[in-house]
């Protein structure tokens, strides 16, 4: 049999990975109907809404849907008649880290892949290429194969590929029109084969032949996994550099310049921070850790356990540098936090540093502005609660102010914290921010985002992650 034309895609999951990867899809291939679904109304209703005043920030991405909607991009709750009009499937539905049970803080809980795959066996008619999106640990396709062909009608064949998404939260659009490349993984027999073939000739409308990778299921599992526990390993080592340089009078961003210039290492992904965020450097490194550990490859685990206990220690540090300059005690004192979101140009705030230097200010009795110009209130105020679960919402609410403006946010301060690298940062009136703010005025940088020198020039105290002063 030759490999199916692919004619109808459903995409469980309308969020920040599903919906703009099958809205490029759709952009890309006219004559090809796609239809995202999920089980959330007011998610769907968001993406349908007139205004275009999509769920999800991401430059780019209303143009593209725009483009497509309607024509041959749909969004909607009906997920059982999307699986069952479609040929292939994606399932690109959320994977958190389990909360309790067996692996509770490091397994992945596949409860939503499971719950959507048993979906699609219950009410398919007909056969599927059934794709797993979502960052799943290895041989998560395995279960979802054997929970297909247990539960499918007589003449319902199911193949599964995984095919892990590399984007970036921010950049998604451009990551997914120009991808560095796209890993297919399949079973390595003729039907198996046939299926990874349908699915890269989709991807063909648009990606040049040799950025698509195929291999085998476990391998394209494993990737994904892998890539991302070595792009945090680069965070966490510049991270854990950037310590040093505080303590010696080194500069980090001259460092790693100098040592990016090594071809072998290369320049990207070597910016010290305050600490990784994002739904999938730290979920993904602990779903590594707990598959090594069932493995019995301990040493393996706590090699990879080490990059998230160095971010952990990053965002701990960093909250310790703003106590201890602010005269070892910010009770009572006020501070401004600028970035909420775990990195500019979302507003996604999973996993953010800025919720935990926000908890550490809190614990001191600090009061706390926040200003993030893209992350909602209502986020914020989940989050922090979340953040801080003995605490009730109220008790919160009497420290923690939100603005609507950076200069707003930075009025009668003694402290400002730079969280996120929004582009709107390096636009500061510094001179206003310094006239209306307490003296001394304090800047901490944990994007390494400021000019330091023209800041001191107004009277700023100003500490720069990663630069030291005593030389
Ligand atoms: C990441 C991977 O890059 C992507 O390939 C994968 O599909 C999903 O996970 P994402 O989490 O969206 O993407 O954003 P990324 O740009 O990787 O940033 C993650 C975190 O690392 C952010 O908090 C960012 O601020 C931080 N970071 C990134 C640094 O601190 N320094 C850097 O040099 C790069
Ligand atoms: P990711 O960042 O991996 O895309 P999100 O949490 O942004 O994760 O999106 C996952 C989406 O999947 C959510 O909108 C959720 O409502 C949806 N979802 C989860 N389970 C199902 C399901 N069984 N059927 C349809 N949608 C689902």
């Amino acid at each position: 049999m030759p490999p199916v034309q692919v004619s109808k895609i459903c995409c469980i999951g309308a969020g920040y990975v599903g919906g703009p990867t099958c809205a490029v899809i759709a952009f890309k291939c006219p004559h090809i109907s796609v239809t995202i679904v999920d089980l959330n109304q007011a998610r769907i209703d968001a993406w349908n809404s007139s205004d275009f005043k999509l769920p999800i920030y991401e430059p780019g991405l209303v143009d593209v849907v725009k483009h497509a909607r309607g024509r041959n991009l749909f969004f909607s709750t009906d997920v059982d008649k999307a699986i069952q009009e479609a040929d292939l499937i994606f399932v690109s539905v959320n994977t958190p880290t389990k909360k309790s049970g067996v692996g509770a803080g490091f397994a992945a809980d596949l409860n939503y892949v499971e719950l959507a795959t048993r979906r699609i066996a219950a009410v398919a008619h007909s056969s599927k290429i059934v794709v797993e999106k979502s960052t799943v640990p290895c041989r998560t396709a395995e279960s979802m194969r054997t929970i297909l062909e247990a539960n499918s009608r007589p003449g319902c064949r199911f193949d599964i590929l995984s095919n892990p998404e590399f984007l970036a939260e921010g950049t998604a659009i451009e990551d997914l029109l120009a991808p560095d490349r796209v890993l297919i993984g399949s079973l390595q027999t003729p039907d198996g084969l046939n299926a990874c073939e349908s699915l890269a000739n989709v991807y063909a409308n648009w990606v040049p032949k040799e950025r698509v990778l195929t291999v085998g299921l476990w391998s394209s599992e494993l990737s994904k996994l892998a890539a991302n526990a070595m792009l945090a390993q680069r965070i966490s080592s510049i991270n854990a550099l950037s310590a040093i340089c505080e303590a010696t009078g080194a500069n980090i961003d001259e460092v790693a310049h100098a040592i990016g210039f090594d071809s072998r290492i290369g320049p990207k992904f070597l910016r010290a921070s305050v600490g990784f965020g994002g739904s999938c450097f730290q979920k993904d490194i602990l779903n590594l850790v707990y598959l090594s550990e069932s493995l019995h490859l301990p040493q393996v685990a706590a090699y990879w356990r080490q990059v998230v206990e160095m971010n952990e220690y990053q965002k701990s540090r960093f909250s310790k540098t703003v106590v201890d300059t602010l005269f070892n005690t910010i009770t009572g004192k006020h501070i401004a936090v600028l970035g909420f979101a775990f990195k500019a140009d979302t507003g996604d705030t999973r996993e953010s540093p800025a919720i935990s230097l926000v908890r550490d200010f809190l614990s001191e009795r600090a009061y706390v502005t926040i200003y993030d110009p893209q992350v909602e209130e209502a986020q914020i105020w989940l989050d922090l609660s979340e953040a801080c679960p003995l605490v009730p919402l109220e008790t919160i609410k009497k420290q923690v102010t939100i603005a609507s403006s950076a200069l707003d946010a930075c009025k009668n301060m003694e402290a400002v914290v730079i969280a996120t690298e929004w582009k709107e940062f390096r636009e500061i009136n510094w001179d206003s921010v310094y006239k209306n703010m307490n003296k001394p005025a304090f800047v901490f940088d944990g994007r390494m985002l400021v000019d330091a020198d023209a800041l001191r020039a107004i009277g700023f105290k100003v500490k720069v992650i990663g630069r030291g002063e005593r030389v």
